[in-house]
């Protein structure tokens, strides 16, 4: 069989090392990239006199039949095609005669991938972010409407103070806006074109890197063509901002799940999103998050694939690096998905605010309010936490709240009038409007939050 590659060998490839070694089935879906690369590859030889005019004519007309092929679903791969930059030229050949082998002048599949590479990711990117801006605008709707809800937070799992719902979602509207950041700073060093590398050393051809770079909407152009050629920082980089995106996911993931359960029952998911047990009549699974939580594995293992990869690789191309599609490809789906599901499940799922001020009633969780008002009667603060511990262990020998002890108990143990009042007068809704502090969970700082959010996100 004749390959790009096959004019020094005598011996076919064995089938065992084809299969082994072909990558079409993965990157055939660069094939649009690939082909808008080509086009531009082209006109630039074209215009640097590298190849005739009529040519760099030919070419182009049969790239653009390829492009409709491929669109149109009609493109046949054949058993020759190693990947798509050969099943690409094989089809021109077809198409346009020898002139088709011209193509390829001047520049080395090197440096060809990274370049579709780079085009995929300038188009998934900006898709992802655009999924997380319709999570934070979901999660936005969400915190707006549960201004007056509250629930316990946790530490530990364990119930901590009194919080606004809204402020939750918050929560996740601050580390998703992190993780928009880091993808579109990820996104400018993506943005540099490595057309013009070739192998790994440039070219004796008069080439134009900059026109290229410009015509394909890249905003600079490599600085050495062994780094642009054996440069796979940018694919580290998209799974490790899509990893940190996807362990966020999960997290949001993992208290939905929670939350879902009769046990916790402060939500109930959306019956679409959910499913249901082939012997217990009962159920309703939340398996969509569980897959969501569960494949974020799959995403932390594509962070050391790739890293595992590139570490031990001398300059410059090495075939290896073939690998880092099977990661980064995996990675970018589940991200995307995960991203559009959730926002989707956030925006379905009904709240049940009784159940939430109901689980307030466990755990003492206003505690750390009672002793923060001793310390501001002026007792020493880890005084004022040694009293209100002694509190609370005593209500919870006898089985009551804070505000049902006896009023003899409350004066013997903290030595304090006061106290009483405020130990009877407060309730979670005080309790989170005692939080004043910058970026607490008191109405107004969540209000002012929110309102700063609209403003970003719109
Ligand atoms: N398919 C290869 C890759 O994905 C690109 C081809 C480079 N092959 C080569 N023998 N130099 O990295």
């Amino acid at each position: 069989m004749n390959y790009l590659w096959s004019g020094r060998f005598r011996k076919e490839l064995h089938e065992l090392a084809k299969s082994f070694t072909f990558s079409i089935d993965i990157d055939k879906s660069l094939a649009l990239f690939d082909i808008s690369g080509s086009i531009v590859h082209a006109m630039m030889l074209t215009r640097q006199k590298i190849i005739p005019e009529r040519d760099g004519k030919k070419i182009v007309s049969g790239l653009k039949k390829i492009e409709n092929e491929i669109k149109s679903g009609k493109f046949v791969f054949k058993t020759e095609d190693e990947d798509i930059h050969t099943a690409v030229e094989r089809r021109l050949v077809e198409l346009i005669g020898p002139a088709g082998g011209k193509l390829h002048t001047a520049r080395s599949r090197n440096d060809q991938i990274v370049l579709d590479e780079k085009l995929c990711l300038k188009q998934i990117l900006p898709d992802i972010v655009t999924a997380i801006t319709f999570l934070q605008k979901t999660l936005i709707v969400r915190a707006e409407e549960n201004l007056k809800i509250f629930l316990p937070a946790f530490t530990h799992f364990q119930p901590a103070q009194p919080v606004l719902l809204s402020h939750y979602f918050l929560a996740y509207v601050c580390m998703l806006e992190r993780d928009k950041k880091r993808i579109k700073e990820a996104l400018t060093r993506i943005n540099i074109s490595p057309l013009g590398a070739c192998a790994c050393t440039g070219t004796s051809f008069s080439v134009d890197p900059e026109y290229v770079a410009k015509k394909l909407g890249f905003e600079d152009v490599f600085n050495n063509s062994m780094d642009a050629v054996s440069d796979r920082d940018f694919i580290l980089e998209t799974v490790c901002c899509l990893g940190i995106l996807m362990v966020h996911l999960s997290r949001m993931a993992e208290d939905l799940i929670l939350w879902h359960s009769p046990l916790i029952g402060f939500v109930d998911l959306p019956e679409e999103f959910c499913t249901g047990s082939s012997i217990m009549p009962q159920k309703k699974n939340p398996d969509v998050l569980e897959l969501i939580r569960g494949r974020t594995s799959a995403v932390i293992g594509n962070i050391a694939g790739v890293f595992s990869l590139m570490k031990g690789l001398p300059l410059s191309y090495n075939r290896d690096m073939q690998e880092d599609k099977r990661f980064l490809f995996e990675t970018c789906e589940i991200s995307y998905l995960s991203t559009v599901i959730i926002g989707k499940i956030i925006e379905k799922t009904r709240m049940d605010p009784r159940r939430m001020s109901e689980a307030c009633k466990l755990g003492y969780i206003e505690a750390t309010d009672i002793a923060e008002f001793l310390a501001r009667k002026g007792v020493p603060f880890r005084k004022a936490h040694h009293i209100v511990a002694e509190l609370v262990g005593t209500a919870a020998k006898k089985g009551v709240l804070l505000k049902d002890l006896d009023e003899k108990t409350i004066k013997e143990i903290s030595g304090n009038n006061d106290i009483i009042e405020f130990i009877k007068k407060l309730n979670f809704e005080k309790s989170i409007n005692l939080k004043v502090s910058h970026g607490g969970t008191g109405v107004k700082e969540v209000k002012r939050e929110l309102k700063k959010w609209k403003n970003i996100l719109n």
